[in-house]
């Protein structure tokens, strides 16, 4: 296997999961797993992540350094790198220019001495960089072999000892070249050839769900959303009618969202669906709450009181089922410590002490994409398995200010009038997600002879494979121009219309 050790960066996962594409058995340790416990897992190379700190800061992560000991390859990325090159003996500076988003990659011998780490690889790649720290000096015994417009060691290598050191994330799906790095890294430099497949995971998660729920009952939250509907049908098959599927309305869905969940679980879904109307509930939790961390921790704990609720109407429920996703864990925890928080996504953070349930979240460690691929095994529906991704706290996240509910009308019509073009046109099934964001900043605008001072709504439409890192859809003129004619034609209180155009990082996808 290939061990990675975490020093605590957002696509730490991600590694694991571009490995798992190839087959490759991988597994994430912390960045100070002792050496014992790195050897006793007798890995064929090993992978120091990205971190969110500095090599020179006062408490700087270190690994155990009898891991450069082991003669095994080694492949550092970001953090990794900088780690590398100070414990070799070189030097690390903060860069004058940060460096986020896009680079291109300059292959230094792309001829038969290429090294083995880009061999293949397209010279002049886009590579995705997020740092602002940068190698200085390069240790002895390393050469640089690829370079950036802002790194002269944007890769570096010591052949002879196999270790490997990239400036850019590899692992990161708008990283042209970067899976093939990560396999020329695994297969042609650590020569591991072990089979991991993906459908040895829903065969082993139905196993662990059978035996970890016994006799018991679990209560299952349902959004709608591709990952609720896998993990229902996954304790479905699991457990059968110790399923009970609870979708709580919290009054921040979509125009018309209840009615068509209820009836898309009715025509797919073996088990009957329970509907809590807890829009009152919600909406006056939320009633003068501007902030948005505040906002996504109100729903959180509502989301969780309604449950607790529901359970008290049935007997033996002892576990609560949730589809958290590995992108909601590490963007709201830090799984080993050490990575930052960037939003609290409203399923993550275990449960309060007060409640007796227990957690089952069978995908917590995979990718939209991977469970999609669980969902077309388990025989949903392709309109089930390829509904864009909606987040649990709903329109609030996407009402800028205090959720209300003359906005939230207003953003639905919007919305659903985007979603109807995106549909038409086709660009639905080519996106990640697309959505409306009601800015709640007032604009001029004439309308007939009359002048207008009303809201803005900004349509934010991205492409993505994991939602870890976006760039927006570069839809045609004419289409956002249909988008934007009818959204001010059509909705009250609309006068402006604009197009996000940002990608993540550095911003986020939702805009909040
Ligand atoms: P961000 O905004 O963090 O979003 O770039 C990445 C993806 O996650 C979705 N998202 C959520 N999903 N609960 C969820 O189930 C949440 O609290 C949440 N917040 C964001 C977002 O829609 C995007 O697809």
């Amino acid at each position: 296997s290939i061990i990675v050790l975490d020093f605590g960066s957002q696509y730490t996962q991600l590694i694991a999961r571009r490995l798992r594409e190839d087959k490759i058995y991988c597994e994430i340790l912390p960045y100070h797993a002792s050496i014992e416990d790195i050897k006793a897992k007798n890995p064929k190379g090993i992978i120091l992540s990205g971190g969110p700190s500095s090599v020179y800061s006062p408490n700087a992560y270190e690994v155990d350094k009898a891991i450069y000991k082991l003669g095994l390859p080694i492949l550092g990325i970001c953090y990794g790198m900088q780690r590398i090159a100070v414990d070799f003996g070189g030097s690390v500076i903060r860069s004058d220019h940060h460096e986020y988003g896009k680079s291109e990659l300059h292959i230094i011998d792309v001829g038969e001495n290429c090294s083995p780490l880009l061999k293949d690889c397209d010279d002049n790649a886009i590579v995705w960089m997020s740092h602002s720290d940068k190698v200085d000096r390069l240790p002895e015994g390393f050469t640089p072999i690829a370079t950036s417009a802002n790194s002269p060691y944007a890769a570096i290598a010591d052949e002879s000892r196999k270790i490997y050191a990239l400036q850019y994330h590899p692992e990161v799906q708008h990283t042209e070249e970067g899976y093939l790095m990560l396999r020329n890294f695994a297969k042609n430099i650590c020569l591991v050839d072990e089979k991991w497949k993906m459908e040895h995971f829903l065969k082993e998660q139905i196993k662990l769900i059978r035996e970890k729920v016994g006799t018991g009952k679990v209560l299952c939250g349902l959004s709608g959303g591709v990952d609720s509907s896998v993990v229902a049908a996954m304790l479905y098959e699991a457990i059968g009618d110790q399923l009970i599927p609870v979708f709580v309305d919290n009054g921040l869905l979509r125009k018309g969202e209840r009615e068509q969940v209820e009836q898309v679980f009715k025509l797919n879904l073996k088990a009957p669906l329970v509907t809590v109307d807890a829009v009152d509930n919600f909406l006056g939790k939320l009633a003068g709450v501007s902030d948005p961390e505040q906002k996504r921790k109100i729903i959180g704990h509502t989301f969780i009181e309604e449950f607790e609720r529901e359970a008290k109407k049935h007997d033996g429920i002892k576990f609560l089922a949730q589809g958290t996703l590995y992108p909601d864990v590490i963007e709201s925890i830090s799984v080993n410590g050490p990575s930052e928080v960037i939003k609290s996504h409203h399923n993550v953070g275990g449960l309060p002490d007060w409640m007796d349930f227990e957690l089952i979240e069978p995908l917590r460690e995979l990718f939209k994409d991977e469970v999609r691929k669980i969902g077309l095994e388990l025989g949903l529906p392709e309109s089930m398995i390829n509904r864009h991704p909606f987040p649990g706290p709903g329109l609030a996240i996407r009402i800028m200010g205090d959720v209300n509910v003359p906005d939230l009308t207003i953003l639905r019509e919007a919305d659903v009038i985007l979603l109807d073009e995106l549909k038409a046109s086709g660009y639905y099934a080519k996106t990640w997600q697309a959505f409306a964001v009601l800015l709640n900043v007032k604009s001029v605008g004439v309308m007939g002879d009359n002048r207008t001072y009303d809201n803005t709504i900004c349509v934010r439409v991205v492409e993505a494979v994991d939602g870890m890192t976006a760039t927006f859809a570069h839809l045609p003129h004419d289409l956002l121009e249909r988008i934007s004619r009818r959204i001010i034609n059509e909705v009250d209180g609309i006068n402006r219309v604009v197009y996000d155009i940002s990608s993540k990082p550095p911003a986020t996808i939702e805009w909040e």
